[in-house]
């Protein structure tokens, strides 16, 4: 039986373009002892690929070799099985690639209950829910009754952050980039105000709606929101630094915050990656099922469809066209 899969060929420059991929035909294997045949079903796209496919060998993963097929993780069903861990039909999460079949040994793959529909998997339990869990429950230690700003709040891991710090007792005021996605904020997922990041008073509708400042602030963007945030920051006040996508796709990065107020607000400033947190995964796993089954967790997944979408789709982050969680259904 023949798939597709899609290789990286070309490092990028300041945006991602058809010319670093190439899509290719490969043979299904025979398998080998301890082998499984992985037919992939859903597909992540995340922004975390661009730094992915730049040369950057000093970042906390190691970059895609050009050659190779391109890294994402997926939810994928077993096919074939030779390996008395796996059965046909079991139902895995893990690192597949942009690919349509791949064969493992099942390492590092999680199988997952099957009432627990693949959208929910990519949306919740995988890597959006574990950063949010991971950056505002273990870095931002929030308690009841604190204001919490949350960039990129629409987003796969923003609107998880968001719902969780709600869960959890806050006040939480969301930036995004239209006002549709505001609106699902306030109306949907109950967010207490939730702000178009393009409207020309910005500053004063963050004000407006933090009148006791700010106590954290999770990073998702960078952009104009940083500077308005961090100066409204109270004292002891935590931001977590999770991305700036702001920034991934330009050659002049844009200038950070002043240092004083870290001193005289007495700040923390963490940055942090989710792949240092692997051996947490199920415990904060357990977690967010759990908010899931209260249903205090909603989620929105943007589904293209065919594994070439993947090419021209993955831009969607970048000029914010997803509305929610992107990802390729194959
Ligand atoms: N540290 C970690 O371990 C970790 C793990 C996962 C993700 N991340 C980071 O978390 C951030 C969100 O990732 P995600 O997967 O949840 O993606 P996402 O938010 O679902 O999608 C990206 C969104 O970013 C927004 N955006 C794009 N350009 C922007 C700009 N110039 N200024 C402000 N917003 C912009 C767009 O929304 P709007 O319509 O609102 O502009 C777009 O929909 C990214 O920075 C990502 O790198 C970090």
């Amino acid at each position: 039986m023949q798939y597709k899969a899609i290789k990286l060929v070309k490092r990028p420059g300041i945006h991602i373009t058809p010319d670093l991929f190439e899509t290719v035909t490969l043979e299904t294997p025979v398998l080998e002892d301890q082998q499984i045949l992985l037919k992939q079903t859903h597909m992540s796209l995340d922004p975390a690929m661009k730094g992915w496919m730049t040369e950057d060998r000093n970042s906390y993963i190691p970059p895609v070799e050009l050659g190779e097929i391109m890294r994402s993780s997926g939810v994928a069903e077993v096919v074939e099985s030779k390996n008395d861990s796996f059965s046909v039909g079991d139902r895995v999460v893990g690192m597949i690639g942009w690919t349509e079949y791949s064969v493992s040994t099942g390492q590092n793959l999680s199988k997952l209950p099957p009432e627990v529909p693949a959208e929910a998997v990519l949306c919740v339990l995988a890597l959006p829910g574990l950063t949010a869990y991971q950056g505002l429950m273990e870095i931002g230690k929030p308690k009841p009754g604190e204001t919490l700003v949350v960039s990129g709040a629409a987003g796969s891991v923003g609107s998880m952050v968001g719902q969780i710090a709600k869960a959890e007792g806050l006040r939480v005021v969301g930036t995004a980039g239209s006002d549709e996605k505001c609106r699902w904020l306030e109306d949907e997922l109950g967010f207490d105000k939730a702000i178009n990041y393009k409207s020309d008073d910005l500053a004063k509708q963050l004000a407006d709606a933090t009148p006791d400042g700010i106590d954290l602030y999770f990073e998702n963007t960078g952009g104009p929101v940083q500077h308005i945030t961090y100066n409204r920051m109270n004292a002891h006040g935590r931001i977590i630094v999770c991305g700036m996508i702001a920034d991934y796709n330009t050659d002049k990065p844009a200038p950070g915050p002043n240092w004083i107020n870290m001193i005289k607000r007495r700040l923390t400033v963490r940055g942090f990656a989710m792949p240092d947190h692997w051996d947490e995964v199920p415990a904060m796993t357990a977690k967010l099922s759990v908010y899931l089954q209260e249903g205090k967790l909603k989620y929105r997944a943007h589904k293209l469809n065919g594994l070439e979408s993947a090419i021209e789709g993955i831009n969607l982050l970048f000029t914010g066209g997803n509305k929610g969680k992107l990802m390729v259904e194959l």
